[in-house]
């Protein structure tokens, strides 16, 4: 199948991203998200980083404007009618995601491959809502999106070898590294990466050290970009929380239990970077 127009619906942090490095790549793109304002601050989020590309001179002018013509904005789902592949980057909850996929399996061509970004939720279950199982996968960008060189691809219990294989061209299109992974709670970046975070805040939780220590630590220690404890207000510590049930739900083991300081934290509202507080605090 020949992909032109791919349709990203959610337009966050996340979404914008994905709707960047698809027209980056050459493609058509439709930006959906509920609300006009919520498609137009994504679209300022990629003007912004097609700014800066202009800026460092890895990009001209003209092809900024070029990248920027290929998208269009959409507060419709049935927009979907156009779009050879939808990727899907909405919030992570699964009611609000099998809502979205069992409207797109209406209003999109009987080709077209509907894939989501989720972080953690079981593909396969997302695939049982619509009438084409064989065309749902699992398509995990890593944030910054235009920044994080891995897409974990993420076959459902019924997603065809041919919808896979064309999930790994169009990433290797987008200029990512698509790695294989099957479908089990958290899948590989999540279940490594989680875990760690959750370590993290056990550690300030029992008083080992303060959050600037045990980021430091992995830091410099480690050689991570960032400390864990910085990444997961990067990340928003919702999301961690989020992940860290569904790997407790989903493996009923206590290793993964959430830490009751996480748990505090997103009750109280620290949400971390977005929110302006987490572990640390932002202006
Ligand atoms: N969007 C676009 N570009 C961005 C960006 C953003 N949000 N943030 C940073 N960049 C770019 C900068 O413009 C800069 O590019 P140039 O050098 O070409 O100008 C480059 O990234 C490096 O940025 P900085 O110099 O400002 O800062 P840095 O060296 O600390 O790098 C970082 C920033 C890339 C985010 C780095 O700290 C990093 O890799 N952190 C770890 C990120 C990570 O682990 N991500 C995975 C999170 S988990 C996940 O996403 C999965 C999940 O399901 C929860």
């Amino acid at each position: 199948m020949n992909v032109q127009t791919i349709m990203v619906v959610g337009a966050g942090q996340m979404g914008s991203g994905i709707a960047q490095v698809s027209a980056q790549a050459g493609f058509r793109v439709i930006l959906n998200d509920v609300k006009q304002e919520f498609v137009e601050r994504g679209l300022g989020i990629i003007s912004k980083n097609l700014s800066r590309n202009v800026e460092k001179g890895r990009m001209s002018e003209e092809e900024k404007q070029e990248v920027l013509s290929r998208l269009t904005l959409s507060t419709d789902l049935s927009d979907g009618k156009a779009a050879d592949f939808v990727i899907e980057a909405v919030t992570e909850n699964m009611a609000v995601k099998t809502e979205i996929f069992k409207k797109l399996d209406e209003v999109c061509p009987a080709h077209t491959v509907l894939a989501s970004n989720t972080s953690s939720l079981p593909i396969t279950e997302i695939a049982a809502v619509t009438t084409r199982p064989e065309k749902v996968i699992g398509m995990h960008f890593m944030n910054p999106v235009p920044v994080m060189k891995l897409v974990e691809i993420i076959r459902g219990l019924q997603t065809a070898d041919e919808v896979y294989q064309l999930t790994e061209d169009l990433s290797k299109q987008m200029a990512k590294v698509p790695v294989s992974v099957n479908d089990f709670p958290g899948f590989v970046s999540n279940r490594v990466l989680m875990p760690m975070i959750n370590e993290a805040i056990y550690c300030v939780y029992e008083g080992v050290a303060t959050p600037e220590a045990i980021d430091e630590v992995m830091k410099l220690g480690m050689n991570h970009p960032m400390g864990p404890l910085t990444l997961a207000d990067f990340i928003g510590l919702d999301t961690c929380l989020y992940i860290m049930e569904v790997l407790y739900e989903g493996f009923g083991d206590s290793k993964y239990r959430p830490c009751p300081l996480l748990r505090k934290y997103v009750k109280a509202g620290w949400l971390g970077k977005k929110s302006g507080r987490g572990f640390y605090v932002y202006n």
